[in-house]
């Protein structure tokens, strides 16, 4: 479906965006692995998350929607041997963190997912967990899915991982929950540490010593309720259409504003955007609250590549900044924008170039001339993120969204939203 928006004049108001993607998935595992009952509260209900609620499941799990909320009643930590193949979708953090899960059980499991999630890299989690003494098949030498999984009898590991990913950490950890000894993973960089804070909120063996982080073999642990914060990657979309539209001013509510996802802010404050937060609660282990962003005169600069890991899925919505910001912005330490959802870099040069903007690409790098942005079409890519950042970037010219319908795998409410704050419904 394609949605056409005609130039927007102002966006006013405020806004709770929908519950935290990687609060929801780690939720919804570890109510699994709960004895009990519990309420994850407020979780993201997409189709992300809704796939990981359908694998758990399959796991075993009683999971119902109540209001709001997910009512989960836990498996424990032995969990059923599924009944056929897993299938994942688009979720590459579910892909990814189920198979150190799956690693642990002794029973036979099969993964698969969209088009999309089988061409991402599974050999990043796989290597690790073969290590640990999974028994893991997949195409192209177990680097693609479909990945079939025998677990059990696992061993810790020190692991010194080549990518800073947080999804490999978790996968390595949560593996390490069944292992024999201690696991421990080193990042190269910081990740988001969501899976640290959900371990302690339910107990488990969880230490952090820097960079590295150890687990053990966890013990039976009692179900309890879980509040998912607002989603600061879903935030990011109105702040930056804030910042880039005249007469703007609005403000995001309950958004989790943990120190690992909020490198975005940080950069667009340097490129001089109108930015205040403030952290008014500790949600459960989760800090949480309100960020407010008003129109402003952007200007270019050169990121530094360390916070790229603390912003990775915010970087197509910094390009829509760049994209109105005067002078040339520089954004390195891509490579893991090559293997997203789409080939991320490649998506943002494109849309960049079919809204008038001047760009030039390197393997892991972007040069974005800003300043001339005209109206024209967006092409996502089969993304969700390409969709909503560069509607964003057309937001003052007016713009066409080719499949809008990929904003639903982390932000249905989207179009709606920006309708409502637009002044447009
Ligand atoms: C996520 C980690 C990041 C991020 C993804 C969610 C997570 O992926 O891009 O959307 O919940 O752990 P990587 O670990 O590949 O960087």
């Amino acid at each position: 479906m394609e949605r056409t928006l005609s130039p927007t004049l102002s966006l006013q108001g405020r806004l709770r965006v929908p519950g935290d993607k990687s609060v929801t998935h780690r939720g919804l595992m570890l109510g699994t692995l709960a004895q009990g009952e519990s309420l994850l509260r407020y979780p993201l209900k997409a189709g992300d998350t809704l796939s990981t609620a359908a694998v758990m499941r399959a796991l075993g799990a009683e999971i119902v929607e109540q209001g709001k909320h997910f009512h989960i009643k836990g498996v424990g930590l032995k969990l059923l041997e599924p009944a056929d193949i897993l299938d994942c979708g688009n979720a590459g953090t579910l892909i990814r963190l189920v198979s150190g899960l799956l690693s642990g059980q002794p029973m036979f499991s099969v993964l698969t997912g969209d088009a999309s999630l089988k061409r991402r890299p599974m050999g990043r989690v796989t290597k690790p967990l073969l290590q640990m003494g999974a028994r893991i098949e997949g195409r192209d030498g177990g680097k693609l899915a479909p990945l079939a999984i025998r677990g059990g009898g696992l061993s810790g590991i020190h692991y010194e991982m080549p990518v800073a990913s947080a999804q490999v950490k978790s996968s390595v950890l949560l593996a390490g929950l069944f292992a024999d000894d201690d696991t421990e993973v080193v990042e190269p960089a910081p990740t988001r540490d969501h899976t640290e804070r959900v371990f302690k909120h339910y107990g488990l063996p969880i230490e952090v010593e820097g960079r590295l982080v150890r687990t053990r073999r966890a013990e039976p642990f009692a179900a309890r309720d879980l509040t998912v914060p607002g989603d600061i990657s879903s935030a990011a979309f109105f702040i930056v259409a804030a910042l880039i539209t005249p007469e703007s001013d609005v403000t995001l509510e309950g958004v989790g504003l943990n120190p690992t996802r909020t490198g975005l802010l940080r950069v667009l404050k340097e490129m001089g955007g109108d930015l205040t937060w403030e952290v008014t609660e500790g949600q459960e282990g989760e800090p949480v609250g309100w960020i407010r962003a008003r129109s402003s005169v952007l200007k270019g600069v050169s990121v530094d590549p360390k916070l790229i890991p603390l912003m990775v899925d915010e970087v197509p919505v910094l390009a829509a900044a760049a994209a109105w910001a005067s002078g040339e912005t520089y954004i390195p330490g891509l490579e893991e924008l090559r293997v997203k959802e789409s080939d991320r870099v490649a998506a943002i040069a494109k849309n960049l170039q079919n809204l008038g903007v001047a760009v030039e690409v390197g393997p892991d790098w972007l040069r974005i001339q800003g300043g001339k942005v005209r109206a024209g079409a967006v092409e996502p890519f089969h993304d969700h993120r390409i969709a909503m950042a560069f509607a964003v970037c057309g937001l003052p010219t007016g713009v066409s969204v080719q499949d809008a319908e990929w904003a639903s795998i982390s932000f249905p409410t989207f179009w709606e939203d920006l309708e409502r704050l637009s002044g447009k419904d």
